[in-house]
């Protein structure tokens, strides 16, 4: 009989990467932590139209991607395929800005997104999204990529580039609207077939086509930038301003845009080009008009969210293990009887010991202990238990030591 597959795009992670997930995880909350964030957990699974309102309708995401199907009770119902959208939701269902100028928010889970598979690319996919509700001043953009420069210092990346860009207000938009229409309208020829019909409903969509004939179009077309209202670009400049103040270095990407309707002002981008294809691992921006737009009071946001996988196909290796790992090798049932007190008074003083079960010859048990990397082993038989000793035998450098067989004491004996 066959055996049973994960679906595709869908994977089990273990080894490294978990370890590496681990990592971001410790970095990423070191830094939310000394900057107020708080944690909080979200449903897996939404209202479908929750992500219809918040992303639009007419992305790629909302139109292809979302795993949507009707529920038992006969609902529309969809598993999240990013985070901000519940954040917002949970946000005002918590009533939250009542009880709080400011919320800084952040939560880690799986997203799931029905694309086409490749690296670093998947169908389920883990984020640890950041979001900041209650601040319009542009500091709050900036306070948010410098934290994530600290944590990407962390994790010890250097190969990588913030890009940044303003996408304005509805005010701007509507100006560049017309720009954009009346170029896209005399290069209808080079689209694709989604663009064309995606012209009258929205035009900015166009940008972020993956189709590499409406790639030519784009480099060519106006960019939103050039249309920025006055409120928009003092906003930007100050926001740029600070980044500088907070020592941050970043590339201005006129072009750069975001596959999620709500952004307004700030987006951006980090990506590396140790990536390939899919090079950016970390993205965001602000939305100013989305709380508001969900139902909400006008409650200014902006966040950004890391993209597990990706970032860490970029943390290159391990950095060396913290505590020493002991290995205990017993011989004889005797020894056999002494491995649940030993193993106690390590757990108990936090230091790692692994053993064999069952425990065989001694030198399959060595031969065990160099595959885990041990670097203290200790061998203890029955006649070293009739003689009230343990040996101790330092893996690095093959010297070894006896020390007296006192289980509570053993872990501060072994480490003399
Ligand atoms: P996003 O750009 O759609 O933004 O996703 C953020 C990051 O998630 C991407 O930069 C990428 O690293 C990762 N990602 C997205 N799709 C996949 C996939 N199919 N496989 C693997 N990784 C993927 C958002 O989701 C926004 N909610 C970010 C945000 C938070 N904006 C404001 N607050």
């Amino acid at each position: 009989m066959d055996s049973i597959k994960a679906l595709r795009g869908f994977r089990d992670i273990y080894g490294e990467e978990i370890e590496k997930f681990a990592l971001i995880e410790a970095a990423s909350r070191k830094h939310l932590k000394l900057l107020g964030y708080k944690e909080l957990e979200i449903p897996v699974l939404e209202k479908t139209e929750l992500f219809k309102r918040s992303i639009g309708d007419t992305t790629d995401i909302v139109e292809k991607e979302m795993f949507t199907f009707i529920d038992r009770s006969g609902d529309s119902v969809t598993v999240r395929p990013e985070g901000t959208a519940g954040v917002v939701r949970a946000y005002l269902q918590g009533s939250f800005h009542a009880k709080e100028r400011v919320s800084k928010l952040f939560t880690m889970g799986p997203m799931f997104r029905h694309e086409r598979p490749q690296k670093g690319r998947f169908r389920q996919f883990y984020q640890m999204d950041v979001e900041v509700f209650g601040i319009s001043e542009p500091m709050a953009d900036a306070e948010l990529i410098w934290m994530i420069s600290l944590i990407l210092k962390d994790l010890g990346l250097a190969n990588y580039t913030i890009e940044i860009n303003s996408v304005g207000c509805r005010e701007c938009r509507e100006g560049f609207r017309d720009a954009l229409l009346g170029f896209l309208g005399s290069r209808k020829d080079g689209l694709c077939e989604d663009c064309v019909n995606r012209l009258d409903r929205n035009p900015l969509r166009v940008f972020d086509c993956k189709n590499e004939q409406c790639g030519e179009v784009i480099r060519e077309a106006p960019v939103l930038f050039d249309h920025l209202c006055s409120g928009c670009k003092e906003h930007f400049d100050a926001c740029l301003d600070r980044l500088t103040r907070f020592g941050v270095a970043f590339v201005l990407n006129k072009r750069l845009v975001r596959g999620l309707d709500y952004y307004t002002r700030t987006v951006f981008e980090v990506t590396s080009d140790d990536l390939g294809a899919q090079k950016a691992f970390l993205a965001g921006g602000r939305y100013d008009n989305l709380v508001h737009e969900m139902g909400g009071p006008s409650v200014p946001g902006c966040g950004f969210a890391i993209g597990m996988e990706r970032l860490s196909l970029l943390i290159p290796t391990l950095p060396p293990k913290g505590a020493p790992l002991y290995f205990l090798a017993t011989v004889g049932d005797r020894a056999g009887e002494l491995v649940i007190p030993i193993l106690r008074s390590f757990v108990a003083s936090g230091l790692p010991l692994a053993y064999a079960v069952p425990a065989r010859s001694l030198k399959s048990q060595m031969k065990y202990a160099n595959s885990l990397g041990a670097d203290h082993v200790l061998i203890l038989s029955d006649e070293e238990v009739s003689r009230g000793v343990i040996l101790v035998r330092n893996m690095q450098d093959g010297t070894q030591k006896e020390v007296p067989l006192e289980t509570h004491s053993l872990p501060i004996l072994v480490m003399q």
